[in-house]
């Protein structure tokens, strides 16, 4: 068993382009010692991205950090940046809220199996861009949310956790979300608390060890 000194030892770096709601769950859940860790360092591609004030006003480290020539990636240069101020902060687990951009081979390797992200559907159903629009267009009576590893495939890793949203019929993209966001902000802190204090195992695909909630 760790010794609280030892668990809050664990050290989040996150990546977050947009308002940080997710980031802000998980800050103020390792703050009331629900997650035996601490976010040390949080970087964002986007300069008036919530997710930066959120942080400075919690007294955690916040940095913009330009994303370089791409649109959906960072490119190599700045990819090693990112890279490079993670390794600096000594991170233990790269943690993705919201980033909006892809990660790459060099970046997996340097955190590899350490890199984790938030989905707002149930994978394998709905990747990529807009989940919750996605699955309202398509007639599900379910959805939710996902926390996974991240691999070198768009919202193709192995699954850590997921929640379950139902769809109601009045539903409209925003408030499906909303619905969506509510679990997301439950699920994420949960699962990196399972990381931190090693509750998992991996077999193949499957992670074992953190609890299904229907
Ligand atoms: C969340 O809905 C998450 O599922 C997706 O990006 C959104 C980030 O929201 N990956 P926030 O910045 O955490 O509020």
């Amino acid at each position: 068993m760790q010794t609280q000194a030892a668990a809050a030892s664990f050290r989040l770096g996150v990546l977050g382009s947009g308002k940080g709601s997710n980031f802000a769950a998980i800050a103020d859940a390792c703050a009331a010692g629900r997650v035996p860790a601490q976010p040390v360092l949080v970087l964002s591609d986007v300069e008036n991205a919530g997710i930066l004030e959120l942080a400075r006003q919690r007294g955690i480290p916040a940095e913009y950090l330009p994303p370089g020539k791409f649109r959906t990636k960072l490119d190599e240069e700045t990819e090693a940046r990112y890279i490079a101020r993670l390794q600096e902060a000594r991170v233990d687990l790269v943690v993705l809220a919201g980033f909006m951009r892809i990660l790459k081979g060099p970046f997996l390797k340097a955190f590899e199996g350490r890199v984790v992200n938030i989905h707002p559907s149930l994978l394998p159903a709905f990747p990529g861009l807009e989940a919750w629009k996605q699955a309202l267009e398509y007639g599900v009576k379910v959805t939710g949310c996902t926390v996974h590893f991240v691999d070198q495939g768009v919202d193709t890793g192995p699954v850590i956790g997921q929640r379950v949203v139902p769809v109601l019929d009045e539903d409209t993209p925003a408030s499906l979300h909303a619905r969506i966001q509510v679990a997301e902000r439950e699920l994420y802190p949960a699962c990196i608390a399972a990381i931190a204090r090693g509750q998992l195992r991996r077999e193949g695909r499957r992670v074992l060890g953190f609890p299904p909630a229907l």
